[in-house]
């Protein structure tokens, strides 16, 4: 028989405590949203049956079109968000995405003293710190190991696996989408083609933006630069680069220089300063961001002490992600601690000294690389290599240039001085190199 209890006490008080050991505590749970993720835990709680965790509620819009015949006949469907958070269910799962109205249940659920998990990353990568301040407050707590990196267990990795050590850099593959996108491109495919197959294969969204242009992906990285990087920091404080300007002479070029391309979120901590930047880079073949294909997504995250960490495998999903969401579940049914981490807002740059891949596009005329090699000097930035494959014409002729390790502010202004120039027929393209 289901155990009906509105007032359970939190996990980390002294009554959880005296809970026999390795039981668990019983959990009644609701989920908002029965979506790709929604349904996808529905199935695990409903097959699996794990110990402690007993589906009760499961709330949505237009309610009616989302019953399932696999869903046993005790579960409450509800299209009235007011009366599951109401009712006596311990824990709320937020599946619905989006900042509102989804923040405001969450909020009443944490208020009401009940627990959330929840694969909301732009709700916590904005308002993580004041829900995890609230849900202290009311002993509850607040789980999102599925907000980053889907059924990647990269959240309680950071949390717990590497606590002893102090990370001081984080690279990480964190949108499926883009990456999904970038390996089809590395095998010779157009973008506008792999997207158009993105978003047949339901990796897209019909309006992409929120992907490719690293809108997603700066998300993802905030809330892993405060548990690991300790510290606090606006989304829109990271100035995301699109993948749009990629072009296939990007991905042959590259490759002679033993690299592909990724869109890579990255964060680095030295001597206090923190610099991070979302955007297309060259990452060398030889590294485990270049290995991952397709959907995946991949976290490195570099230990003062304990060296690299990478966690990788399936970042999206419903299954995946839904995963996580119960491994949340079953972490708060088996007593799970608060784990605070403390993090400081931190102010943020993203000059990061790496070398540079730029790649031009010219109407070739003779003097064009003196002009550039005089304009990099000018900025103190020294030349690693020049290429130019054969094979494109005189009036539209692309070629790359490599640079040495340099201050991002300095290449910036080099380059606005080469692009005013007359020959270039485009914006340079600027990409990080990943060493
Ligand atoms: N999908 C993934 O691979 C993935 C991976 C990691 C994290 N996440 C996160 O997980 C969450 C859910 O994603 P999803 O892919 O499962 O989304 P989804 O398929 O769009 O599902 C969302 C569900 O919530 C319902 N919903 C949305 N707004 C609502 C409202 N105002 N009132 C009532 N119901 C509402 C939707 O109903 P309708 O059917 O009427 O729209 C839908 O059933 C998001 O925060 C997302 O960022 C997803």
């Amino acid at each position: 028989m289901p155990q009906a209890h509105s007032s359970a006490p939190p996990s980390d008080t002294p009554a959880a405590h005296t809970r026999k050991p390795g039981s668990a505590r019983h959990l009644r749970i609701a989920i908002f949203g029965f979506g790709t993720v929604g349904s996808s835990v529905a199935r695990i709680l409903v097959e699996s049956k794990p110990q402690g965790l007993e589906l009760t509620h499961i709330f949505n819009r237009k309610v009616a079109r989302k019953r399932v015949a696999w869903a046993p006949a005790s579960i409450v469907w509800s299209e009235d968000a007011d009366a599951v958070l109401a009712s006596d269910v311990d824990v709320i799962v937020e599946l619905a995405g989006g900042l509102d109205p989804a923040g405001t249940w969450v909020r009443r659920a944490l208020e009401a003293g009940k627990s959330v998990v929840t694969a909301n990353k732009k709700l916590i990568a904005y308002h993580g710190i004041d829900l995890e301040r609230l849900a202290a407050a009311k002993g509850g707590h607040l789980k999102y190991g599925a907000a980053v990196a889907g059924g990647i267990p990269v959240i309680p990795g950071l949390e717990q696996g590497m606590a002893g050590d102090r990370i001081e850099r984080l690279d990480g593959i964190l949108n499926g989408t883009c990456n999904f996108i970038l390996s089809k491109m590395e095998e010779g495919a157009e973008y506008a083609t792999v997207l158009a197959e993105a978003q047949a294969k339901g990796y897209a969204e019909a309006d992409p933006t929120e992907d490719v242009g690293g809108f997603d992906a700066r998300a993802k990285l905030a809330i892993l630069m405060r548990l690991a990087l300790r510290v606090q920091v606006d989304p829109d404080e990271i100035v995301p680069r699109s993948i749009t300007t990629i072009t296939s002479v990007d991905f042959s070029y590259a490759r002679d220089l033993g690299c592909t391309i990724r869109q890579v979120s990255r964060a680095q901590q030295v001597d206090g300063l923190i610099a991070a930047t979302v955007g297309p880079m060259l990452v060398a073949l030889r590294s485990p961001l270049a290995w991952s294909q397709g959907t995946e997504n991949m976290v490195i995250a570099s230990g003062h002490y304990g060296g690299d960490v990478v966690f990788s495998g399936h970042g999206a999903g419903g299954h995946p992600t839904a995963v996580a969401v119960v491994s949340d579940l079953l972490a708060l049914a088996h007593g799970s601690q608060r784990v605070e981490i403390p993090s400081a807002p931190a102010r943020l740059g993203d000059e990061f000294e790496v070398p540079h891949y730029i790649r031009f596009l010219v109407k070739d005329r003779p003097g064009i690389v003196a002009a550039i090699t005089t304009a990099l000097a000018e900025e103190q930035i020294n030349i690693r290599a020049i290429v130019q494959k054969a094979g494109y014409p005189a009036h539209a002729l692309p070629f790359v240039v490599t640079v040495e390790p340099c201050k991002s502010s300095a290449l910036k202004r080099a380059l606005a001085h080469i692009q005013s120039m007359d020959c270039m027929l485009v914006e340079p393209l600027d990409l990080q190199m990943l060493e």
